[in-house]
């Protein structure tokens, strides 16, 4: 069975993520939706909110899971018996960063590769980074986030 792990900060998931997930679910037997806990970023959404927040809008996909983990994400990987990891790339700007991560974790474990998935270009100027501060101005999320969790992102800046 080939498994492959997505790992992010998903602070929150956003329709880029879920496209991300939806087609790598398609590529892989299983995918698991791995959520680092704490990271230096200091996220806005508690790791058990962004973890429920992947499982109710990937509900639909039989084959995907979503854990948290802490540590190094090639530990994760080998704890889910999972053989490749899958990053998203929207921008050149992005591709430096992840080149530089995917050959760490190589180093790391020989046996861990990473595979690169090309953001739908309707999605490539979304991150989760702006979601927040467009969010903090009650700006319009909707394309943005998937529809079921708008409210919960609306109410944590009320
Ligand atoms: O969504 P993000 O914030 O770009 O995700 C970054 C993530 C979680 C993929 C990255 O920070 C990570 O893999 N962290 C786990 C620690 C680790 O293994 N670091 C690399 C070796 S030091």
């Amino acid at each position: 069975m080939r498994i492959a792990v997505y790992p992010g900060s998903f602070d929150p998931i956003t329709n880029g993520h879920l496209d991300i997930i939806e087609r790598a679910s398609r590529v892989f037997d299983k995918v698991v939706v791995g959520v680092l806990k704490n990271n230096s970023k200091k996220p806005k959404f508690s790791a058990e909110k962004r973890v429920e927040f992947i499982e109710r809008v990937t509900s639909h996909l039989d084959n995907v899971e979503t854990d948290s983990f802490e540590g190094l994400l090639v530990d994760f990987a080998k704890a889910q018996n999972a053989s490749v990891i899958i990053k998203g790339l929207r921008t050149v700007n992005d591709f430096e960063y992840e080149f530089q991560m995917a050959l760490l974790n190589k180093a790391l474990d020989s046996e861990c590769e990473t595979m690169f998935m090309m953001t739908n270009s309707k999605y490539s100027y979304i991150s989760s980074s702006m979601v927040n501060e467009l969010a903090g101005f009650k700006g319009d999320l909707s394309g943005l986030v998937p529809a079921e969790i708008i409210d919960d992102i609306k109410a944590k800046y009320e």
